[in-house]
Order: structure tokens, then sequence, then C-alpha cells
């Protein structure tokens, strides 16, 4: 027999025509006829149809073997146009390693059915394609960040003061006490840089959002960017290139997976930097125009953002807030004390993909939004430290990985980008 198994990728690359292999996998198709079975076979990397013919040593066990099975087989490869992928394998030996029960998933079965399946439904094509560009996608992030000499670090999970105000608060019982999940590693992050300059992580955050919608998880994967003497239009420039960098990235080096889901890479690599900035005056314009009645002062929700973003068709950022809609750490500007720093980049369909910004870098300017924000001082010593010691101005921002990919993959939903979602309602499997 062959010594060493091939990927079905290898085989659809061509590189054995006419050769003879050993492939191993799991049943994705089968069909039976009188003289010949067939035996659509996948691995990691695709699938490829196997024909067993009546005469073959494999006919037996091709009888027995179910969808989902795991098998290894060996065979020619034959280039067949009428085969999925081009190539076929005439199959000489089958075993079956493990002999699947009857397979639950069927065609035609809803989403929510394959949620509640989710341990299962992650062999489908789809899943695996999307699991694929995910890891693509974070190794893309570590070089962008990497190439522009920024420091990957490691925030803690456990925490003990809110970054994003206390609604979204997961609360942890530890030895006694009542800590949190974090919500973002960002004041940690502020903290860094002034040993490290230009930091980011890429990291879990948890949010007891009661939300039930398409961009809302309870625990997702944050990118999170911060850097020392930043200003908000850098930190806007920073966020535009990650964002230019993936979708070119994805579009160059994922082009069999972006097949699979059906998205045009044509498409996705015309996502460029620089993107669209408007104030928040004007997008408070334009949603009048839209004939929406924004109260001034508000964050815009799930509907504004969707109805902006339907008008420009691609990413845009918003800047310029309210400090009131903002969180209390958001610097305002000088001119107007009314208005903070704060930026959020926004997409078709998804609406905000992230948000970012600079930060209060006055002792004493912070202390008073955090009064004003009814949060104790005493929380923050540490966070505060950052500011009585040798302060700079600075900003970041974070992304979350989900909507990026639910935004660039055109998917229904944040949960088909996360191999086990987490929402209010979902914690199994
Ligand atoms: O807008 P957010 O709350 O901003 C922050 O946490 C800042 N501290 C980030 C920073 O400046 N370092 O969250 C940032 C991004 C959102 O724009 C969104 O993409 C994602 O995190 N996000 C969620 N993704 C899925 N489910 C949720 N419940 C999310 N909440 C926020
Ligand atoms: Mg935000």
């Amino acid at each position: 027999m062959f010594t060493s198994f091939r990927s079905i990728r290898q085989i659809l690359d061509g590189d054995f025509d006419g050769k003879q292999v050993k492939v191993k996998g799991w049943v994705y198709r089968k069909r039976t006829g009188k003289k010949v079975v067939f035996v659509v076979l996948r691995d990691a990397t695709g699938i490829v149809q196997c024909t067993v013919k009546r005469d073959s040593l494999a006919w037996d066990e091709a009888q027995k073997v179910s969808i989902e099975s795991s098998v290894k087989l060996s065979g020619t490869v034959r280039e067949d146009k009428r085969a999925p992928g081009g190539f076929e394998i005439s199959t000489s030996e089958l075993t079956i390693v493990g002999l699947a029960e009857p397979f639950p998933i069927t065609k035609d079965q809803s989403e929510e059915f394959r949620r509640d399946i989710r341990h299962l439904w992650l062999r489908s094509q789809k899943m695996n394609a999307v699991m694929r560009i995910r890891s693509e996608v974070l190794r893309f992030m570590h070089d962008f960040f990497r190439q522009k000499t920024f420091i990957e670090v490691s925030p803690p999970m456990f925490i003990s003061s809110a970054v994003e105000g206390g609604s979204t608060l997961f609360g942890v019982k530890y030895f006694g006490r009542d800590l949190f999940l974090t919500q973002s590693a960002q004041l940690h992050l502020e903290v860094l840089i002034a040993s490290l300059e230009k930091t980011y992580c890429i990291a879990p955050s948890f949010r007891a959002e009661k939300s039930r919608t398409i961009r809302h998880l309870t625990e997702y994967w944050h990118v999170e960017a911060e850097q020392a003497f930043a200003t908000i239009d850098d930190i806007m420039k920073l966020e535009e290139e990650l964002v230019s960098h993936v979708c070119q990235q994805v579009a160059r080096y994922c082009k069999n997976e972006l097949e699979t889901l059906n998205v045009n890479a044509k498409k996705l690599a015309e996502t460029q930097s620089p993107f669209l900035k408007i104030t928040y005056d004007q997008a408070v314009q334009k949603l009048e125009e839209l004939g929406y009645k924004i109260t001034w002062g508000m964050d815009f929700g799930f509907e504004e953002e969707k109805a902006l973003a339907k008008k420009f068709g691609k990413p845009f950022f918003v800047y310029a807030y309210p400090k009131k809609s903002k969180a209390f750490y958001c610097k305002t500007y000088e001119n107007n004390p009314e208005l903070v720093m704060s930026v959020d980049l926004i997409v078709p369909k998804i609406g905000e993909l992230a948000t970012g910004g600079s930060r209060i870098d006055d002792t004493e300017k912070l202390i008073l939004s955090l009064q004003e924000f009814c949060l104790k001082e005493e929380d923050y010593e540490w966070y505060i430290d950052q500011r009585r010691y040798g302060t700079t101005p600075h900003g970041g921002f974070g992304i979350g990985v989900e909507r990026l990919l639910a935004w660039m993959l055109n998917l229904e939903s944040v949960m088909d980008t996360i191999p086990f979602p987490r929402t209010t309602r979902r914690y199994y499997p």
C-alpha cells in the first residue's frame, strides 16, 4: 500500500492525475447504482467524488458505508469534467473507520435547527469555509499590526471596574468578591502603552446584551488597539487600513472558500482606504432627509446605521458624537465640550463595526467625567494613575471579529461566524 495520505485539495489541484493515492475523510454524499457506488468524500480541504465499481475489493464496504462515516480509501485519480472539482478517484480499497448512525442533518432544514445542532452543522461545507476564513482573518490582522510595530498583549478577562457601562456587565463571584467579565481590554491597553507605545490584542469580550439581533453575541472576539500620542485622525487611518488590508488579503488568498460561500472576491477587494468620513451632525442631517426623527444627543441605533449605510453602500466613519451618547473616557473637543472625539465605523447590513477615538488624558477632566457618569473614582485609581504619571494624548479602537466576518461574507448573523455562538438563549453545545 501507499505510505502517505493526500489532501483532497492536492488532488483537485491536479497534482496526482493518473496516480494512485490514499485519502481519508468523511462521507459527504453517497449514491448507489447497480454497477457503481458514488461516494463523495470530504476532508478539511474539500470534496472529491470517488467511484466504487462492483468488481472492486471496496464494493462490500461501499454498500455498508453511511453518510458522515469516517473512511480511508485508496484508488487512482482521473480527470473527469463531470465530477465536482474536475477530478475523480476510482476506488480500489475502502476501509470504514467509524460507521455513522443516520445523520440528523438533511437538506432544507432551517437555520434555527442547524444552530441547535451546531456541533454537527460545523461539518458543513459552509461552516468549513467560514472557519477557514475566520482563521485567515485573524492571521491577516496579526500581520497588519506586527508590520506596523504594534506589540500583542494579553489582557485580563476578570475585571474590577466597568469599561462600557453597567447595563451590559456580566457579574462573577470571585472568592466572595463581585467582579465582572471584561467588556473591552481598552483600559488595560491604555496602561500598557506607557511601556510599549503601540499595543493590540485579540481576545474575548463579554456583554450581558439583552438585544436579540443579527449582530449581538454575549461573548465575542474583540480586536483592540491602543496607541500613545495618536490623534483621532491617526486612529481612523489605522482602522481603514486594517479593514482594507483584511479584505484585500481574503480576496486574494481565500478564493476557494469565497466561492463556496458565493462571495464575490472582486467586490470584496474594492474595499480600499481611505473611507468616507462624516460628522455626527452631518449624519443627523442625512437621516432627517431620509425621514428619520433624531433627538440630538442620542447615539444611533441599528435602524439609523443601516439607513445611512444603505445610502453610502460602503464602509464610512461617523465622528464627533455628543458626549452623553458615548463612554466616560472619551475626550472632548477643545472648541466644543459637548462633542467627543469618538468615531464609529459603519458598514452596510451590520451597522457599527468598530468604535474608537481619543481618550481623556488629563487627570482632573477624567475625574470629572467619572463623576458625571456616576462611576466611583476609587474603582479607577489605577486608570487615573496613567494620567498622573507622564500622560500623553492617545487613542485606539475596538472591532468585533464576528461583525467583520458577517459583513465581509454577507452572512445572515454574527452567529454564523463563530463555531459555538453564545447569545441570551444559546449556550449549548
Ligand atoms: O463599541 P464598543 O462597545 O467599544 C468598546 O468596547 C471600546 N472600548 C473599544 C476600544 O476603543 N478599544 O465595542 C467595540 C466593537 C463594536 O463596534 C462591535 O463591532 C463589537 O465590538 N461588539 C459586539 N460584537 C458582537 N456582539 C456584541 N454584543 C458586541 N458589542 C460590541
Ligand atoms: Mg460602539
